[in-house]
Formats: C-alpha cells, structure tokens, sequence
C-alpha cells in the first residue's frame, strides 16, 4: 500500500481481563483488573511500541453478570499515578464520571497526575454510562441523558478554570528574596453557573500540559457535539468503514462549527486484534473465545450496550426493534444497523458484541491486522486506532511485536517518541493561559 505522510496514532484500552467477555479464561491470559504487575507489563509495552497513550475505564458500581473488567478494578488514578513511576513516555489516561463528582476534586486529581507523569494525563470525560451508579451516591435515580451531558459541558468549562488558577511560572521559589509564590499569577474562578458553585482558586500549580488532554466517547447529536467542543481525542464505535467516515466527517464539521481546528480532534475507534501467524490460527483463536463464552454475563454486556433487558427475547429470533437508547446511544446504534443489515439472529449479535464490547474485531495474521487498520486511516475515517487486545498479555505483546514493525515500515507509525508529554505525541498546542493569550490584545490597547 502507498506511503503516507500522516502518521497513526495508537491508543491501547487496558482492562486487565481483556476485553472479550471470555478472554480471561484463556489459558495464557493472566488473572485480572487487580493484577499490578501485569498492568505495569502492559504499560510498559505500550512503552515499548511507541504508543501515544495507555487508557482505563471506569464505572462506579458493580453487579453479578457485568463483564468481568468491570466486576472488581483499582481505582484509574491511583493506578496511573503508580504507572506513572514505571514509564517516561506513554501518554496515562483514564475515565471520570462528571455526574457522580466534583469539578474541584477532579481537577486536583488529574493536574496531580498531569504534576506526577511530567505532562501525560488525560482524562475521558463521561456522564456515566452505568445507571446503577446512582444508588452509591444518595440519588434516587441516573440523571436523563440530555441533563447529564448539559451537566458535564459546564464540569469541563469549571474544571479548565480551575486549572488555570495560577499563571506558568507562578511559583517562583525566590529564595533570596523570599518569595515563593507571585500572588498577582493567582486567579480566582468565582464559578456560578447552573450546576456549580466554585469559587477557587485551586490549590495545585498549572498543569505542565497546561490541561490535560481531554477525551471524549459521546456518539448521540449531543455526545457528538461536546465532544466536538472540548474533546482533543474522540473514541468511536464503529464496524464499518463508511459509517466510520461519516462519523469523522461529522465529528470534524461540527468542531469547526465551534471556531475549533480540526486537525486538534483525534479520532480513535476501538479495534480488537485477534492475531495469528496464519489467518486459521487466528480464526482458530475465536472460536476458542467463543467455547468459553458465559451466555448469562455476554447477554448482560449486549444489553447494557444496547440500553434495554434483552434476557426476555428469544436467542435465535431476530434482534428486537427497541426504543433508542438513552444510557449509551453510540454503540446502540452501531450495533443495530449491523444486526439489520446483516440479519443477525439476538444470539449472533450477543456473541459478536462479546468480542469487543460492540467494537470492531480484526482477525488475522499481522500483515493483516496492519492492511484493516492502514485502509481506515488512510481512508480519512480516523487519526488512529484504540487498541483493545481480547485479553493481556499475549495479544498486546504480539501487536507490539509484530503489528507496530509493520507499521513502522510502511511510515504510518513513529518509531520513536519525538516529545515528552500525550500532547506532544499527540500533536496537540499546549492551551496557553487565558492571560497569556490576551497579553497580544493588551500590548495592542497599549501601544495603541
Ligand atoms: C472506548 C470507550 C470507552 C468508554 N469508557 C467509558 C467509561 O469508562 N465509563 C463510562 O461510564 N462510559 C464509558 N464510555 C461510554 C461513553 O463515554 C458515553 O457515555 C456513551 O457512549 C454514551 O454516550 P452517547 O449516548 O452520547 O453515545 C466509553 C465509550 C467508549 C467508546
């Protein structure tokens, strides 16, 4: 295939049991969303691949037929924080919820790691895809979509004031002159808005990122549009190209609508690479998946994608018509207009969404793997790829080791970090200071 100037980027979604809802009983895989020092390989292999950024996700509640990620898992950044000590380069980005937080706690949390990581936090802004959630936080019930996405647009805006409390270089550390801090680079927020009261400031220094990087996942027409307006990277769920395209399209209409560049929207669409070194062996892999499948708990992850109780319908009848979704609309609708367009039987669609969760499955030998991933790209229909391996650590080792190469060698992926923080992997400006920014304007007022 031709050579690209662009280059991918590459995102790998870490959940500790694999994202397959089988892929823990493998017999290689190893044990689990607790298991520090398999989650420290994984980073460090993202390390070692030169990926742009390691991710996880959160939810925060549990119950008996979740998929095993889901089930028990540390908390995202505590976790980071401590891979953060493991690493130099990998990007470190994890989930928060902005409907069972505080826009204060938060920004504390990620400037902390943004502090800790020398400038590689990132933070997926959620409203919470889990309903059930809402009973962990004294509420009767999970707020309505539309609320919940109006309240996290204004999370985002109080998180970003709260970030730029202090000006770079606020903290002087004069030791002859014994001053510590220049007060005049304080900045009080003083937020009122509909869902929060902040005053500030916030007692932790300018991230080095100046802000972390901000990731977004909504795929409804309002997911869309905060995503749009604040997101740097954008995860999809898309199964095919054209709709991929679309969705891009869109995402990058939609941010210009909004006075923003672009080219500062990554797109990264979840794929889950079953690899093997002959087409059969990796087709031999799925079916292995498949025997280990626990209908109960991939039944269970099928309806919570799809936002409805499917355990009342009959398996091998049709997927059902159902109502649009109102927890997760995104992989809702990409998952129906597959099921229709190649009508899909409930039970098919049940096993095709326990591969990945509802994401897009390549199968296959590395050569492969790396023609499904190049023809997306250089399609238009994304910026990269959020890699979520079946289980850890073989497959992930094997994309590292022989997908990347691959890569590599067709000039589509670096093969060597060039920067130090996820923006710079990402290509993404450092947001200045809102009073850096308007120092142009105010040089302008005073030389007239
Ligand atoms: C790759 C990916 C990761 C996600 N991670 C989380 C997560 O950790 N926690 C969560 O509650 N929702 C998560 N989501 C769900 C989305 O953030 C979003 O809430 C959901 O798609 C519903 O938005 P929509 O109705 O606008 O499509 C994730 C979605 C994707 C595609």
């Amino acid at each position: 295939m031709a050579k690209s100037a662009r280059q991918m980027h590459l995102g790998v979604y870490v959940m500790g049991t694999g994202h397959h809802v089988a892929g823990w009983r493998m017999k290689e895989a190893q044990a689990g969303a607790e298991n520090l020092d398999l989650l420290v390989h994984a980073a460090r292999t993202a390390e070692r691949g030169k990926f742009d950024l390691f991710f996880l996700a959160d939810a925060l509640n549990t119950g008996p037929t979740l998929h095993p990620s889901i089930l028990v898992r540390l908390e995202p950044l505590t976790l980071l924080s401590a891979l953060a000590m493991c690493t130099s380069r990998i990007g470190l980005a994890a989930t928060a919820s902005t409907t069972y937080t505080e826009p204060y706690n938060l920004a504390r949390y990620f400037a902390s790691l943004d502090h800790i990581s020398r400038g590689r936090a990132g933070w997926n802004v959620v409203t919470g895809a889990f309903p059930e959630a809402a009973a962990n936080f004294g509420r009767d019930k999970h707020p309505p979509h539309e609320k919940r996405y109006a309240i996290a647009a204004e999370f985002v805006t109080v998180v970003k004031g709260l970030w730029d409390s202090w000006e770079d270089g606020a903290i002087v550390m004069d030791k002859a002159s014994g001053r510590f801090a220049d007060i005049s680079k304080m900045h009080t927020l003083d937020h009122n808005g509909e869902f929060f009261n902040v005053k500030g400031p916030l007692n932790i220094s300018r991230p080095p990122q100046g802000h972390p990087v901000i990731i977004q996942a909504g795929a409804s027409d309002t997911g869309r549009d905060l995503a749009a307006s604040i997101a740097e990277v954008v995860y999809a769920v898309q199964q095919e190209l054209e709709p991929a395209k679309a969705l891009a399209d869109d995402l990058r209409a939609r941010a210009v609508k909004f006075g923003r560049n672009p080219d500062h929207l990554k797109i990264l669409p979840g794929v889950c690479p079953i690899i093997g070194s002959t087409e059969a062996e990796a087709k031999q892999k799925l079916v292995e998946l498949g025997g280990f499948l626990d209908p109960v708990a991939a039944l269970k992850v099928l309806s919570d994608r799809l936002g409805h109780d499917l355990s009342g319908y009959p398996l091998d009848g049709p997927v059902p018509e159902l109502p649009p979704s109102t927890v997760m609309q995104g992989h809702a609708v990409t998952l129906s207009a597959l099921a229709r367009k190649y009508n899909m039987t409930l039970r098919e669609l049940r096993d095709f969404a326990a591969g990945a969760m509802g994401h897009r499955v390549l199968c296959g030998t590395p050569e492969m793997i790396a023609d499904g991933l190049e023809e997306w790209f250089v399609a238009g229909a994304c910026d990269g790829f959020n890699l979520m391996p079946p289980w850890f650590p073989g497959p992930f080792d094997d994309f590292v080791d022989h997908v990347v190469p691959i890569l590599q060698k067709r000039g589509l992926f670096r093969t060597e970090y060039t920067g130090y923080t996820l923006r710079e992997h990402l290509g993404l400006p450092r947001p200045p200071h809102p009073v850096a920014a308007r120092a142009p304007e105010r040089e302008m007022l005073r030389t007239g």
